[in-house]
């Protein structure tokens, strides 16, 4: 199990575009309820969602209201302050939201809308400025694995991501196979760790040892109450990005106990 003191394990709840804000406001009180029933410890194990856009306001609002002990975001963001663009979410508007994170990259916005590693970088740099922490993701297709092999592609990408990124940050990677993503067939707990070692030795490469021992690197890919503990037990994975089982509050919480679960 992954013991590194220095990184809290987080479990990342990425609804994609599903729950409108009414929704939410119950989702969110459910889950609330539901992990303080089972006492979890949010100090051994944050949790996060990241709910759609619209939902924000609502999350915020109930979250602190009610001092709910959980963390969101949103799953995007623009490269741009303000100004003439159409359809994008300012950086500084989700900072007044008090959004924590901003997941950045994920596979769904490279392959259906195109977004380059440049455009990427330059999320990441915007999240940064806005002191917003980007949950930058990577991964590589079936081809991509057949072409060039594990890791190159994610690393590839990490790389590029972190073009603009100089002084010490606090980031978030994950690492989501597209082959992973919503198929139900997960990546094995070793091949994701090799995937994250070598994350890891990026980020130590760009950013010194320092960061990369405190940066949180996730598995993200049909994650689901079964297999967590698996991945949790491999000494570079801190946590998970969960799609589907995060929109299902007793898998979801089930998946954020994953310490209680036997054999660890
Ligand atoms: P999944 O999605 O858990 O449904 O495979 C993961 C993700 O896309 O972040």
């Amino acid at each position: 199990m992954n013991i590194n003191p220095r990184r809290t394990p987080l479990i990342a709840g990425n609804w994609k575009m599903n729950l409108d804000h009414l929704q939410a406001i119950a989702f969110v009180q459910k889950l609330a309820w539901n992990l303080k029933d089972s006492r979890h410890d949010v100090a051994a194990v944050e949790v996060a969602v990241f709910p759609p856009f619209t939902d924000l306001r609502s999350v915020q609002t109930l979250i602190s209201a009610d001092k709910l002990p959980l963390a969101f975001g949103a799953q995007d963001v623009s490269a741009h302050d303000s100004g003439a663009y159409t359809g994008e979410i300012s950086g500084a508007f989700l900072a007044q939201l008090e959004c924590q994170y901003v997941i950045i990259g994920h596979s769904e916005r490279r392959t259906l809308h195109n977004e380059s590693d440049e455009q990427v970088a330059s999320k990441v740099t915007a999240a940064l400025k806005h002191n917003l922490v980007p949950v930058i993701c990577v991964g590589e297709s079936t081809e991509d694995l057949a072409v060039h092999g594990p890791s190159a592609v994610p690393v590839a990408q990490l790389r590029a991501a972190l073009a603009g990124v100089t002084n010490a940050v606090d980031i978030v990677v994950a690492y989501e196979p597209v082959w992973a993503i919503g198929s139900g067939q997960a990546a094995t707990p070793e091949q994701a760790e090799q995937v994250a070692a070598a994350l890891r030795g990026v980020l130590s490469d760009t950013l010194g040892q320092d960061v990369a021992d405190k940066t949180r690197i996730l598995y993200g890919g049909s994650v689901k109450s079964s297999n967590i503990a698996a991945f949790m037990r491999e000494p570079n994975v801190d946590g998970a990005l969960v799609g589907g089982a995060s929109l299902d509050i007793p898998e979801f919480s089930s998946i954020i106990r994953y310490q209680k679960h036997v054999g660890l």
